[in-house]
């Protein structure tokens, strides 16, 4: 006979989505049983995955309590995530990132919800003096998208400080993730689609911008931890500690793909920071997560899956 238990019942939102997909897969290869919310359809699902459910709704409208039913953690993925285009889109940004968690949070609150692990972001420290960020140092974003994961975040802590409150929420500050199937709009996906067709890559200033690029799996091993992991609440970093230039991370890709990387610079775009490096203490001690995978590794398996990707069909 099999127990169902309701325990290891996990909501994730966002679940047909880049860091979503790896998230459903990783779970449902674990004993967790995983209903899937998303605008979209979920992905067909390798013939060997365990069973699960995926709901297409939009979080905005939908009635989220009767997705909370037997569902004691949830991780909240659904958002809008580009931080460029948030400057002209600022009431979706809103709505999507702020009001959508408030809904969420509400219904939790009615259900008894006892744990959220929600997707924030590197972003919403904007340009700390050089060294690592820290979860104490004050956050200061210096974009819309950055401004609505803060208010996110903080909102979803605020919940479970509430009086009588279950809830313990678990804010992971992910910093650039990058891998298999990561968004196109995003920098490494497009330097790899750009280098094997011989396309331009567009570098938004000089390119010595920098960033703590964390592969997927590694991000999604820092949430499985999340859900677990003890309380109180938390808001903790998921990066590497090491960074890596815009200008660095294209001739590091070039030499994996031996190919040249052909380079085009535009303004730089409001709202970018200068330089991000996950200070990664906090997040060993509260989670005992460490990030594994290093970057050379990680850009292979992004690069295969992107060749596999684009081979046409019995090749
Ligand atoms: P993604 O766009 O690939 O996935 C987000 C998913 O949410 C999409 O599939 C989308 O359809 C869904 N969604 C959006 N609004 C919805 C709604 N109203 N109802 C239902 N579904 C909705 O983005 P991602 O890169 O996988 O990012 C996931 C989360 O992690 C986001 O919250 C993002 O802000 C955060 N984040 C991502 C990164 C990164 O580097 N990818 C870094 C920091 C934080
Ligand atoms: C990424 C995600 O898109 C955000 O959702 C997330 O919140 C953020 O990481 C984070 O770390 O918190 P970003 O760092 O802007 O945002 O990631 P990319 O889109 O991969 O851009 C990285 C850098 O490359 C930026 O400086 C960007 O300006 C630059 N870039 C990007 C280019 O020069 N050209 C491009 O075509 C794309």
């Amino acid at each position: 006979m099999t127990v169902h238990n309701p325990r290891r019942t996990v909501l994730v939102t966002g679940a047909a989505g880049f860091i979503g997909r790896h998230l459903v897969e990783h779970l449902s290869s674990r004993d967790h049983t995983v209903i899937g919310v998303d605008l979209r359809q979920a992905p067909p699902r390798p013939a060997n995955a365990a069973a699960g459910r995926h709901i297409v709704a939009d979080l905005r409208t939908t009635d989220i309590r009767p997705l909370l039913d037997g569902v004691s953690s949830v991780v909240h993925l659904a958002a809008l995530p580009g931080v460029r285009p948030s400057w002209d889109r600022f009431d979706d940004y809103v709505e999507s990132n702020v009001l959508v968690t408030r809904r969420l949070l509400e219904a939790g609150a009615q259900t008894g919800l006892r744990r959220l692990v929600i997707a924030s972001s590197s972003s919403v420290y904007g340009n700390q003096r050089d060294g690592a960020m820290n979860e104490d140092q004050p956050p200061a974003p210096i974009s819309p998208y950055a401004v609505t994961k803060l208010a996110a975040e903080h909102l979803a802590l605020a919940y479970a400080a509430r009086p009588a409150s279950v809830l313990t929420t678990m804010a992971l500050r992910f910093f650039t993730v990058y891998g298999p199937r990561q968004r196109p709009d995003m920098l490494i996906s497009r330097i790899i689609s750009a280098v094997r067709d011989g396309r331009e890559i567009r570098v938004f200033g000089d390119g010595s911008q920098r960033r703590d690029f964390v592969f997927v799996k590694d991000a999604v091993r820092a949430v499985t931890a999340a859900i677990d992991a003890p309380g109180p609440s938390r808001v903790c970093n998921v990066g590497t500690g090491e960074q890596i230039s815009v200008t660095g991370i294209i001739a590091l890709i070039s030499e994996l793909m031996g190919r040249p990387a052909n380079v085009r610079t535009e303004p730089h775009r409001a709202g970018d920071v200068v330089s991000t490096r996950a200070d990664t203490a906090r997040t060993a001690e509260a989670l005992g997560f460490r990030a594994s995978v290093s970057l050379r590794e990680g850009l292979r398996e992004h690069i295969d899956a992107v060749r596999s990707e684009s081979m046409p069909v019995g090749a």
